[in-house]
């Protein structure tokens, strides 16, 4: 499979790193890239406000940079909606796509109030009770009692980041368009993975996802959370490595 692409983007607000188990796993079969995205650790920043759009731009200039011509993109959570609009975007860039932990709707205005009030505490009291809460609202139950290192990483991870880029990307996010009209369009291969026991985007939200796409099919990972990839690593490398066996033959 060597020389064949694959695209890892990560979730708000974590870092390439947090494929760390996927490109160990995957590094030696193909060409793995886990890019930091705009606002988190060393990927790009600078004066805001920032878009979904600016997302899809910086990764066009990494494949541009890395003379990718096409890629398996996959994507979790906020690097779901990155790899949805680049999809859209650029086409012919996609070889196959896997969206993990993710949705194709907008936020509702509710969703919206709640990117708001996320900016208000990040102001007032810093990353660090921030990270707290939201670290215990990507995990199962399992990864919260019996994978302190997993919460560990993750705390880590979040509490890295510039405060002020964070509320930039909360920005990006909550602008960010419905991308429920592309999926028809989607002609590549596609898997829509999700954790069991994720809260965030829950699993009704991932088969909606799949039901718009021809080619997808949804994978639920057991005891896995919000960030099933890191939680259950094991079972997701399983998934991913079947899919791109389909894909890159
Ligand atoms: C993520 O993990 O990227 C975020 O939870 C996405 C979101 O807040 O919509």
């Amino acid at each position: 499979m060597k020389k064949q692409n694959l695209v890892f983007l990560h979730g708000f607000p974590f870092n390439g790193s947090s494929w760390d188990p996927q490109v160990q796993f995957f590094k030696d079969k193909v060409e793995v890239y886990a890019p930091d995205l705009r606002g988190h650790r060393n990927g790009p920043d600078g004066p805001g406000p920032w878009m979904i759009q600016h997302y899809v731009e910086d990764l066009k200039t990494f494949f541009d940079k890395n003379k990718i011509s096409n890629a398996v993109v996959c994507g979790l959570s906020m690097g779901g909606y990155v790899a949805l609009n680049f999809a859209h975007a650029y086409p012919n860039l996609i070889k196959g796509l896997v969206l993990c932990d993710t949705q194709a709707g907008a936020d509702s205005n509710e969703a919206k109030d709640k990117r708001f009030a996320t900016i208000q505490k990040i102001q007032r009291n810093g990353i660090g009770p921030f990270a707290q809460e939201f670290t215990k609202n990507v995990v199962s139950e399992t990864t919260m009692f019996e994978k302190p290192e997993v919460l560990k990483q993750i705390a880590s991870m979040i509490v890295g980041n510039k405060p002020e880029n964070l509320m930039m990307v909360l920005g990006a996010l909550a602008s960010r368009p419905d991308c429920t009209p592309y999926l028809a369009e989607f002609d590549f291969p596609s898997l829509v993975m999700v954790g069991s026991d994720d809260k965030i985007t829950p699993p009704e939200l991932s088969k909606k996802l799949a039901e718009g796409i021809k080619s997808a099919k949804v994978h639920i990972l057991d005891r896995a959370g919000h960030h099933s990839n890191l939680e259950q690593p094991d079972a997701f490398n399983g998934q991913l490595e079947k899919f791109l066996g389909s894909v890159f033959g």
